[in-house]
């Protein structure tokens, strides 16, 4: 494993005892209710609809693949390269008697067969920790079968850039778009590495990997807020926060 992308594990390995922490709350949140965003759901409803074998990159805590479960998918298998985010989800598959496994692993190289997929789930701060967005995409499109589909659900490249004040939105002076990578300063932080991948390169990656685009939608909302009531001007309306991209292969 690359040493930058070893030593961002080690941080998602510590930063993901929080699952762990607050298995009751997480556990309570899945029961009571779907997660999916409402543009999400509406998006993957068709191919829910049609009981997919879902294989989700990078699966973290989990909470998604209950909604998918619930919302028709056969089975989830989720692929983590944290043994403490993928041991927590799996207690909770368990515990809800879902058809959720969980496999420790790094993506790219998901242990899964070739093929396999109807559905490559991703999303929700997940392409920023790819060192090679390239090999990435080769990888869903080996998972999943003719006909499948990529959905991912995530941050806008442009959100490293947004300050977090509160009257006004600006640029933070020590980003740039176009820059290749910077150290995480929010979650799982501990000097992690993001690669800033932009929505050029990542659709290109898409591309060349064989997927035809079928959908592309930019929104102003993100994917996640602080608990806190902070609340960015950033986030007001004026600015891409989050993206949907659903790709199928031939
Ligand atoms: C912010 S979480 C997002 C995941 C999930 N969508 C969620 O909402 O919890 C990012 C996850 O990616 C995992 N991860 C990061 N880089 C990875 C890699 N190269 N291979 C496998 N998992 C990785 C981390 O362990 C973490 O659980």
């Amino acid at each position: 494993m690359d040493a930058v992308v070893q030593s961002n594990r080690v941080a998602w390995e510590q930063a993901s005892t929080k699952h762990v922490r607050e298995y009751d709350e997480l556990l309570e949140e899945a029961r009571s209710g779907p997660r999916l965003f409402e543009r999400e759901a509406e998006l993957l409803r068709p191919l829910l609809d049609n009981q997919p074998t879902v294989v989700h990159f990078q699966s973290g805590h989990g909470l998604d693949d209950v909604a998918m479960v619930k919302a028709g998918a056969r089975q989830v298998v989720g692929v983590d390269y944290s043994s403490v985010a993928a041991g927590a989800a799996q207690r909770r598959a368990v515990d809800l008697g879902l058809n959720c496994r969980y496999v420790v692993a790094e993506v790219p190289g998901v242990p899964v067969k070739d093929g396999a997929a109807d559905l490559v789930y991703t999303g929700k701060g997940a392409l920023i920790w790819m060192r090679d967005i390239a090999a990435w995409a080769t990888d869903v499109a080996r998972v999943l079968r003719p006909g499948g589909h990529l959905f991912v659900y995530e941050a806008h490249p442009a959100v490293p850039l947004w300050t977090w004040d509160e009257d006004e939105p600006r640029i933070r002076p020590d980003r740039s778009y176009f820059a290749e990578s910077h150290i995480n300063d929010t979650f799982p932080a501990n000097g992690a590495q993001e690669w800033q991948w932009n929505l050029g390169q990542i659709v290109t990656a898409v591309v060349a990997a064989g997927l035809r685009i079928e959908t592309l939608e930019e929104y102003a909302e993100p994917f996640w807020r602080p608990a806190d009531d902070t609340s960015a001007a950033a986030w007001s309306g004026r600015l891409p926060n989050s993206y949907a991209l659903l790709a199928r292969r031939p």
